[in-house]
């Protein structure tokens, strides 16, 4: 028991808000978009700076900062059986291009500031207690993400992750060699760890709590996504002298796939079809396109509906090629999942004792807790954000919602690591 408790007080007492806004705030500096958002790339120079910031917080609070080989970055709060298995608790702060301040930064940031309030208790819990920062979660710039994350688990091998290569070349290899010989005075350790349970705090990226007026979302699971890049290949000619009958135009053979696909895809209601980037070769506006380039985001929460879109598309891509060739290649296919109820409990119980409404809801979008989920006890808390509005510069959520989750969350880890 913490003195704390002893005293009729919970770790979400020692919750420093206004620490955590600032700390927000601060992180979102690097890679800030004149929009007010963020693009701050996987292994970039402005996550190696940011790291750096993240590593001295987490110094001056006490605690130990480690890192493994695909540069997942943890802090670690010893417990007062440092050969338990920790309790874990993170996310990533990577960001899409066109990123905001709080997707994945927030989780990160309020596992910090639950760890910085235990070690400002008197008190230990049994067990260690961690944050992490996954490595390359949004897979925007190095394609699949989650490869930190996957890379702990297992799921995928490591030595495939480095050899992917970014659009400029560069591979993931050496942008992560970059990153951790910035991190001279950072330990290394094995990856893969036995983890106790992993809880993992997110923006809602949808409009559920907001608009149900709901401070808390526990997270009863994930939808399954499937992704797929294609490669439609023709040849390069004259916009004005090949007649158009005689060409091999990518583009054009690529926007009928899309369609086709659109269409197969059925309700857009019900099943997330998106084609997020699409680029062409040589792109020059008075050449007819040799090549078209294009990804497949395709989601559903259902694994049959998914397994059988899925399995249409490379079959709708090879009937509407024309006179073009196309490769289809699914580069990740992660099922729908279940978070345990256990967990779930724990997350309604918390919020519940700090007064907090609170409701489950199934999570659209994907987070490193899915990949945790196949290593231990896996669960999530959401927070409300404005309009359900994410990957999107103008990303919002308001002080008090980050002060509900971080609290819930801390009182959580807290009674993961010092219970059964
Ligand atoms: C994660 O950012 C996702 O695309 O679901
Ligand atoms: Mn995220
Ligand atoms: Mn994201």
């Amino acid at each position: 028991m913490p003195p704390g408790k002893q005293h009729g007080m919970h770790p979400s007492d020692l919750i420093d808000v206004d620490r955590l806004w600032r700390r927000l705030m601060r992180l979102a500096e690097f890679g800030a978009t004149s929009a007010g958002g963020v693009n701050r790339q996987a292994l970039s120079p402005e996550e190696i700076a940011a790291r750096k910031v993240l590593a001295a917080w987490a110094r001056e609070a006490g605690l130990t900062v480690l890192n493994d080989p695909i540069g997942n970055l943890f802090f670690r709060l010893e417990g007062t059986d440092p050969a338990a298995a920790p309790v874990l608790s993170g996310s990533h702060i990577d960001s899409q291009p066109t990123g905001g301040k709080f997707d994945g930064t927030f989780g990160v940031l309020a596992a910090l500031e639950a760890l910085c309030a235990l070690a400002s208790s008197a008190g230990k819990p049994r067990r260690p207690v961690e944050a992490v920062a996954w490595t390359n979660e949004e897979g925007s710039r190095f394609a699949p993400g989650m490869m930190g994350s996957e890379a702990f688990t297992g799921k995928r091998a490591l030595d495939g992750m480095l050899a992917v290569e970014d659009v400029d070349g560069t591979s993931v290899r050496s942008a992560l060699a970059r990153v951790l010989a910035a991190e001279p005075d950072v330990s290394g350790r094995p990856l893969g760890f036995p983890v106790h349970a992993y809880v993992e705090a997110h923006i809602e990226q949808g409009p559920i709590l907001e608009r149900e007026e709901t401070s808390i979302g526990v997270v009863s699971g994930i939808q399954g996504s499937r992704r797929f890049r294609v490669t439609v290949s023709g040849e390069a000619a004259h916009a004005g002298t090949t007649p158009r009958r005689d060409r091999k135009d990518a583009v054009l053979a690529a926007v009928g796939m899309i369609d086709a696909l659109s269409g197969l895809a059925g309700d857009p209601e019900d099943v997330m079809f998106t084609v997020g980037l699409f680029r062409v070769k040589p792109n020059a506006p008075s050449v007819v396109p040799r090549e078209a380039y294009f990804s497949i985001d395709l989601r559903h929460p259902d694994n049959d509906v998914l397994g059988r879109l899925g399995d249409a598309i490379p079959d709708c891509c090879h009937s509407n090629k024309g006179a073009c060739a196309v490769a289809v290649e699914e580069i990740a296919h992660a099922p729908s999942l279940e978070f345990p109820g256990s967990l779930r409990e724990s997350i309604s119980t918390a919020a519940e004792r700090l007064g907090l409404s609170w409701r489950e809801i199934h999570s659209a979008a994907g987070h490193d807790a899915r990949q945790l989920h196949y290593h231990c006890d896996s669960g999530m808390i959401f927070i409300p954000c404005r309009d359900g509005i994410s990957h999107n510069e103008s990303e919002w959520t308001e002080p008090h919602h980050v002060a509900d989750g971080s609290r819930v969350l801390a009182d959580v880890l807290w009674e993961l690591a010092d219970g059964r």
